[in-house]
């Protein structure tokens, strides 16, 4: 009897799977996406034989008979990318790179693979998208050594493999995963299946023979990587290449990471030369208007593993409507309803009918309650119109009895503030430090209405 063909039902747009066809993807909810597609034979003769992506035979183990050998890092010859991916590039890992198109994913992963070829590794990149000819031009441009890195154009992985299996090298560059096709799957190139069993495929002999791969992947608008949205299981870490406000600015983000932590961030700066390192990130976040205005203020937020100087920027202003708005960029818009709730029910500050914006200078995302006191401080500033003096930097978290809660890593962020000048220090009594910070003089407030007082500005 012949065997029947292993089938899956897949949304095209968003890569969830179904068990039967249905007319609307429920995930995200487009209409006519869901299709029928047909498992590789590789695919599920691999899930037979082995278990995970780590290509090993599935046997029971104690845990304790595990090897743990420390993962083998190579630098990438960038301290911030280095960061991003926990300390360098894990021997065998699979990294997945994202970004909107222009982003600069090519030109940063050219200067990477430069830098790992110079310490005598065995590097190729593979384009799917670009002539070697464009590429050569581009490695011209950024001064790079040309003759250790080793090009190919293809987009079938099984080829890809072929070449790999000679050439071995250490590092593997697919640029672009999207435009990679498999024998496994007989959907169109660019499909859903195709990507996510090409992403499989490469992954698998990524593991098997201790190669690390970057696979580069296009984001759309709204930063969901299109189609490898679905890689993210598969892949050992994903970091997304974005641009700042500041369009020379770009921020390697890391979203998942087998051997790192999340959220940690890598600043760039582009140029005629590629992507430079930004050393100094929180000067790079902080706006040097000539002239300080009301409602500007600084706070000290945590990413990833180190501090960083933002600076929020409230504007409050009488609202000609019954209903005023409260708009929030690159804040928590429910975060702020909630500060204004406090501000008005334990500081008698009422703003119920003025209209109020807030805003992180820069582009960046600030999710940390940290940010809570320099948001409030703003927006009083802007109320009462009166500029904070450009040398003084808030933190700290605030819950809905007014109480200023303390933060994580206080002391470390005190000592970003002193290092970039600032004067003095409105924080959480919990945070006060033991030890004074050279330069920088502390008012440690329990309340919100204390800290007012002890800013003693308004
Ligand atoms: P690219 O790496 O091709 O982006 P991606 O692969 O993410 O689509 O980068 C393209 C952009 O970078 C393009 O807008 C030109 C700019 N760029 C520079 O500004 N300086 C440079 O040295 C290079 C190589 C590119
Ligand atoms: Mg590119």
């Amino acid at each position: 009897m012949a065997k029947k063909q292993k089938t899956a039902f897949v949304c095209t747009e968003c890569g969830t799977e179904y068990p039967r066809w249905g007319g609307q993807c429920t995930s995200c909810g487009e209409w006519n996406v869901i299709k029928e597609i047909r498992l590789g034979a590789a695919a599920s003769k691999q899930s037979l034989k082995t278990a995970g992506y780590a290509g090993a035979h599935s046997e029971v183990k104690f845990l304790s008979d595990v090897d743990l050998a420390q993962a083998e890092r190579i630098s990438t010859g960038f301290v911030e990318f280095d960061r991003v991916l926990g300390g360098g590039i894990v021997r065998g890992s699979v990294v997945l790179i994202g970004g909107a198109p222009g982003a600069g994913k090519s030109t940063i992963l050219l200067q990477v693979i430069a830098s790992v070829a110079q310490k005598g590794f065995s590097v190729l990149y593979v384009s799917g998208e670009e002539s070697l000819q464009q590429i050569a031009e581009r490695a011209n441009r950024l001064n790079l050594d040309a003759r250790s890195i080793k090009m190919l154009t293809e987009t079938s992985v099984q080829s890809i493999c072929d070449v790999v299996d000679s050439e071995k090298p250490v590092l593997l560059i697919i640029d672009s995963i999207q435009v990679m096709h498999t024998a496994d799957s007989d959907t169109a190139p660019g499909s859903v299946s195709q990507v996510r069993e090409s992403a499989s495929y490469l992954t698998q002999y990524a593991k098997r023979n201790n190669i690390s791969i970057f696979m580069v992947g296009h984001v759309t608008k709204d930063q969901s990587l299109a189609g490898p949205m679905t890689l993210s299981h598969i892949v050992d870490a994903q970091v997304i290449l974005s641009s700042t406000d500041d369009a020379r600015f770009r921020v390697l983000r890391s979203d998942k990471n087998r051997f790192g932590s999340v959220g940690e961030l890598g600043f760039f700066s582009m140029g005629s030369s590629g992507l430079k390192e930004v050393k100094n990130p929180s000067a790079m976040f902080l706006s040097r208007a000539d002239e300080p205005s009301s409602g500007s203020v600084v706070t000290v937020i945590w990413e990833g593993t180190r501090p960083l100087l933002v600076e929020i920027q409230a504007l409050v202003t009488e609202s000609q409507y019954g209903n005023p708005r409260r708009l929030a960029v690159g804040l928590d818009q429910n975060r702020l309803a909630m500060l204004l709730a406090v501000l008005t029910r334990h500081a008698g500050i009422f703003t119920a009918n003025d209209e109020i914006y807030a805003n992180v200078v820069g582009g960046i995302k600030v999710t940390e309650t940290a940010s809570d006191l320099a948001i409030i401080i703003g927006v009083v500033s802007s109320l009462k119109n009166k500029v904070i003096p450009h040398d003084v930097v808030f933190f700290g978290e605030i819950g809905l009895n007014g109480e200023i809660r303390p933060v994580a890593n206080g002391f470390a962020r005190l000592n970003e503030a002193a290092k970039h000048g600032f004067k003095k220090a409105v924080i959480p009594k919990a945070n006060a430090p033991k030890e004074p910070v050279e330069g920088l003089t502390i008012s440690a407030a329990s309340t919100v209405s204390e800290a007012l007082d002890a800013f003693g500005y308004f």
